[in-house]
């Protein structure tokens, strides 16, 4: 039997509160490819992400599926273990006060603060884990440090950890650079790229072509809810498809199998 498909989307229709991001959505990904999302904001990449790590459904409808490695029904515990996330968006849902060993060992219980009750909760098996990811991640000396006392970077270097803690197969990251500076994202990147290279599925949501690793051969770019281009990277880096979708100017360089973005010319 084939692998499952990391996700397989069939006419899906997810909303968020009152708007109506995708409709009629198809998307297959499949397992060991790495993906890079791009699209103008609001044009529904992190409603795509939520969608895949379910934290949202679309709405039920006969010939409508979300299935996840082959599997429509998850529990959350169940999925944390295949699926690792990191978003800015979860980095401001932890306490200032919470430490970086505190952080990693959440990813155990899919919770954000497990502040003051990490003695009942954790056992030691769970902290070793969690302090080897920490040493892998090379912030072992931070464990007891606050994210309050951290750099940018070194908060996302926790999130990952989080992320990492189960040693997902698949790692799921929405603009994990945003704030952070050209050491901070390009050792995040180097460190996506090790993981990548040590067979973890990534799906990447960046605005920054530069930051897409040569590793990632397939783009996808969301456009008003709908899925604007779908293909190699050659052929979706393209700057005519930019911008028009962008809906404005964008000329398009490659650099040692990285791109990078600059405007384009004024008529
Ligand atoms: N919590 C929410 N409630 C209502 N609408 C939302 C919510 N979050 C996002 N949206 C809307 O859903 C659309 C897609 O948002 P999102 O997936 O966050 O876009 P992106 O990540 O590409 O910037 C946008 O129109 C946005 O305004
Ligand atoms: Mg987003």
């Amino acid at each position: 039997m084939s692998e499952p498909a990391l996700i397989e989307i069939r006419n899906a229709t997810i909303w968020r509160g009152a708007t109506r991001v995708f409709d009629n959505l198809n998307l297959t990904i499949e397992q060991h490819e790495r993906v890079a999302v791009l699209g103008p904001n609001g044009s529904g990449k992190t409603t795509l992400l939520k969608t895949i790590n379910r934290e949202l459904y679309p709405v039920i409808a006969d010939d409508s599926f979300v299935r996840i490695l082959g599997r429509d029904q998850w529990n959350v515990w169940d999925l944390r273990r295949h699926i690792g996330i990191v978003s800015d968006d979860l980095q401001h849902r932890y306490a200032p006060k919470t430490t970086a060993i505190e952080v990693v060992v959440s990813g155990f219980h899919s919770s954000i603060g497990v502040h003051g009750t990490l003695a009942q909760r954790v056992n030691d098996e769970q902290i070793a884990r969690a302090r080897e990811t920490l040493a892998v991640l090379g912030i072992a000396d931070l464990a007891g440090t606050q994210l309050r006392s951290m750099s940018t970077g070194q908060q996302r270097r926790c999130l990952l950890g989080r992320a990492l803690v189960h040693q997902p197969q698949t790692l799921i990251l929405d603009e994990p650079t945003t704030g952070l500076d050209f050491a901070a994202s390009f050792d995040y990147l180097d460190r996506i790229r090790d993981l990548s290279s040590r067979g973890c599925n990534i799906v990447l949501v960046t605005h920054h072509l530069s930051e897409i690793p040569p590793e990632v051969k397939r783009v996808i770019v969301l456009q008003e809810g709908r899925i604007a281009a779908d293909g190699p990277k050659a052929d979706v880096l393209d700057s005519t498809l930019l911008s028009a979708v962008y809906g404005t100017k964008i000329r398009i360089r490659e650099i040692d199998g990285y791109f990078l973005a600059y405007p384009g010319a004024k008529t």
